[in-house]
């Protein structure tokens, strides 16, 4: 039987010489594969309540879209700078080379809401760990973090735990 893992499509020097790129497109294109990644995703909170699902511009947000509707949660995207139209908080984060910032509503967590955040991928974990001080700067309470992937090579894991985060993978991909 076929893994969520097994869906995933790796693609040799994408977008540069030397990266793996470990493309979703495969997984989430295919019917089983994406209802898998979300069961799974969501495994290890059964019987939890939510308020909101918070998700990473832009991969997360097809991901988080289908994990809140079966939570019965709300949906929050967390973007790049400048897409958001309303008022917002922003953090920045360390690129391989130079900085990004992502914004959130300053109304779209309510102090106190339980949230779950997702992305497709966790890599140095620098993007996660900017969404999560936005949510932490809104009130939100953190209850999980979830990813599809965690490269651990990357040390994205080890960043959000020493953050005090539960961290959620349903494969990985080392060394290669
Ligand atoms: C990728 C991925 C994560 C992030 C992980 O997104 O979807 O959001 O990188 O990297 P990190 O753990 O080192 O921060 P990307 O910035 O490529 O954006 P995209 O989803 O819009 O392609």
């Amino acid at each position: 039987m076929k893994t969520v893992r097994d869906y995933i499509r790796t693609i040799p020097d994408f977008p540069e010489k030397g990266v793996m790129f470990r493309d979703v497109t495969t997984l989430f294109g295919n019917a089983r594969g994406f209802r898998m990644a979300v069961d799974q995703l969501l495994h290890p909170y059964a019987g939890l309540r939510f308020d909101k699902v918070v998700a990473l511009d832009a991969r997360g947000f097809i991901l988080g879209g289908a994990v809140a509707h079966q939570l019965s949660a709300g949906f929050v995207p967390i973007r790049k700078k400048g897409k958001l139209p309303f008022a917002t908080l922003e953090e920045e984060y360390q690129l391989e080379y130079g900085q990004a910032v992502v914004e959130i509503h300053e109304d779209a967590i309510e102090p106190g809401e339980k949230v779950l955040l997702v992305d497709d991928l966790l890599a140095t974990g620098g993007t996660a760990a900017a969404g999560i001080r936005l949510i932490e700067r809104l009130g939100g309470e953190i209850i999980g973090c979830a990813f599809i992937i965690d490269l651990p090579d990357l040390g994205g894991r080890a960043r959000l735990e020493e953050l005090g985060m539960s961290v959620h993978a349903l494969c990985s991909f080392e060394g290669e």
